[in-house]
């Protein structure tokens, strides 16, 4: 019992069902399951706003589902759900409420925090944005010099940086492409040179996104690009103002840094980074596809979260997905979780994913700060399909782990493809039902030998199959389906913090990799000896200080 009141949660009674049905499910396979339910296709199928979600793929059954149903009552997931919908300070480590919904929340509701309804501020700033996407959109908006600006360049890292550089790439099909947009976050020079080093700073617009805007990697590369800007047109601090705005909830900080206020768009402390991008964190993706595609995504996502706040446990997509993350991690001890999107568009969708996920749940401690003694977030990996398939898949296929995977598709390719290329597209698709197909049912090794192949080769061209997947199928990649997307797995991660009763929204575990940086910085310069390091760190630093001549 915790001191809340709330049982472990491994000694609940519907924990102990469930590993009670995991022994008894055996090694059921998913041929079995399939033979036994000619419908299983089309009965473990959801439909959410455009997302056809395939789940019969799973290692579940209709009891299996049942007990996890059951797990979720018992965890209060829906209590934690309507709590934060409610506003409610659920980022009890940080006392913050958690309220990215409301970013997308239509401009009549009311979603109140600390007294206040954040939607018109939200809508405020969306209108704001607005007005500047169309003017960069349009050329009225100029650099110093007087010419339109045609380079887009955001500083940003983590969720400042991953969410527009992912949907930017999503939603290429849908992007002005006169518009240069680069995205730098590494704090390896190498990234903001190669992103300017062909500009013109006339024509560039530096987009500064950071919530804190202390983040010593923005904060370096926007001092960097500042520079940069003002050596490039010969001018000095005035320049700034037509070539820099910012994306923040410190507005202090974006005046210390020179950045007037008039030109940052605000959010709020109850937007988490990684739950950011539909807020102004999205502006160069606003730019990018202008505001009328931007509100459709927001749209999108809002879809998704009035499915999960209203829709019953059966056929709530979000609780369904995050009780099978669960249960494979808990029941079947996988350690990670692959997302594989077949669209190139998606590249950068599972990076995004990796914040998301492991950023929010890579815990080990619950709410009361006590160690759990159960599985929390996955491992999340992957990347597009087909690639996969010729690198990493063959692990998947045949080697020793359990890695559940969703494979995500689209009926059709996104934007204007030319009519030989649109072609391809069916072949991709092929591999994409192929794959889950393959992983699910396997070859045994009667069927090998039916091939003909020698008795010592048939162990080495047999497929165990019984990999679980979830197949996520859309009409095409627009700017909604996107937000469904997003919206889906947000929730989806949300529902797992609730069960693993960890706050899947703060992120403590970065803090102490910045604090010795910050003790070791002087160290690589001279500035300070190596006293006080350990004995390999003091070594290795000593090495790059011989190798740097210092
Ligand atoms: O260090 C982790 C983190 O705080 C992320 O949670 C966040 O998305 C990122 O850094 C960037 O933070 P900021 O937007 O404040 O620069």
């Amino acid at each position: 019992m915790n001191a809340s009141g709330r049982k472990r949660l491994n000694q609940t009674p519907e924990w102990t069902a469930l590993g009670e049905h995991r022994e008894r499910l055996g090694r059921t396979t998913l041929r079995e399951l399939f033979a036994a339910d000619p419908d299983r296709g089309e009965e473990y199928t959801l439909r959410v706003g455009d997302l056809r979600i395939d789940y019969s793929k799973q290692l579940v059954t209709a009891e299996t589902l049942t007990l996890l149903r059951e797990l979720a009552l018992a965890t209060d997931v829906a209590g934690l759900r309507d709590a934060m919908f409610r506003g409610e300070k659920i980022n009890t480590t940080e006392d913050r409420a958690v309220l990215h919904t409301a970013l997308r929340a239509p401009r009549g509701a009311v979603i109140e925090t600390d007294g206040e309804n954040v939607v018109p501020g939200v809508h405020a700033v969306l209108d704001r944005m607005a007005v500047f996407s169309e003017k960069v959109r349009s050329g009225e908006w100029t650099g110093h010099t007087g010419k339109r600006i045609r380079n887009i360049v955001n500083i940003g890292i983590g969720g400042s940086d991953l969410g527009p550089a992912m949907a930017y790439e999503a939603l290429r099909a849908h992007t002005a492409r006169d518009l240069t947009f680069r995205f730098v976050s590494n704090v390896d020079g190498a990234d903001l040179h190669e992103a300017v080093r062909d500009l013109d700073p006339a024509e560039t617009l530096f987009i500064v996104a950071s919530k804190t805007f202390t983040t010593i990697e923005t904060i370096t590369n926007a001092t960097s690009a500042r520079d940069w800007l003002l050596a490039g047109l010969n001018a000095g601090q005035d320049a700034v103002a037509r070539h820099f705005v910012a994306l923040s909830t410190n507005a202090g900080k974006v005046e210390d840094f020179g950045i007037d206020t008039a030109n940052m768009f605000e959010f709020w402390d109850w937007v988490g980074g990684r739950y950011s991008y539909d807020s102004a964190i999205g502006l160069s993706l606003m730019i990018a596809i202008g505001p009328e595609r931007f509100r459709e995504m927001l749209d999108g996502f809002h879809l998704v979260d009035e499915h999960f706040r209203t829709a019953p446990a059966e056929a709530n997509a979000p609780l369904l997905l995050g009780l099978l993350g669960v249960w494979y991690g808990a029941f079947f001890d996988a350690q990670s979780h692959a997302v594989l999107p077949y669209s190139h568009y998606l590249s950068k969708f599972t990076a995004y994913l990796q914040q998301l996920d492991m950023e929010s749940n890579g815990k080990s401690v619950d709410r009361e700060g006590n160690p759990v003694d159960w599985q929390t977030g996955p491992v999340v990996w992957g990347t597009p399909g087909t690639n996969g398939q010729h690198a990493y898949y063959q692990l998947i296929h045949q080697g020793t782990k359990v890695i559940p995977a969703d494979f995500i598709g689209f009926a059709r390719p996104a934007g204007d493809l030319p009519p030989a290329l649109l072609a391809q597209h069916d072949l991709l698709m092929a591999n994409f039902f192929a794959q889950t197909q393959a992983l699910a049912f396997g070859k045994t090794p009667e069927e090998v030998r039916a091939e003909g192949v020698p008795e010592e080769l048939v162990a080495h061209k047999t497929f165990r199959g019984n990999h679980p997947t979830t197949t996520v199928l859309a009409d095409e990649l627009t700017p909604s389906v996107l937000g469904q997307l997003i919206a889906l797995y947000e929730h989806k991660v949300f529902v797992q913090g609730a069960i693993w009763n960890i706050d899947s929204f703060d992120q403590w575990g970065v803090e102490l990799g910045k604090v010795l940086a910050k003790k070791i910085e002087p160290v690589l310069t001279g500035a300070a000896g190596t006293e006080g390091l350990d004995s390999s760190t003091a070594s290795l630093v000593a090495a790059y200080r011989t190798l740097r001549g210092r």
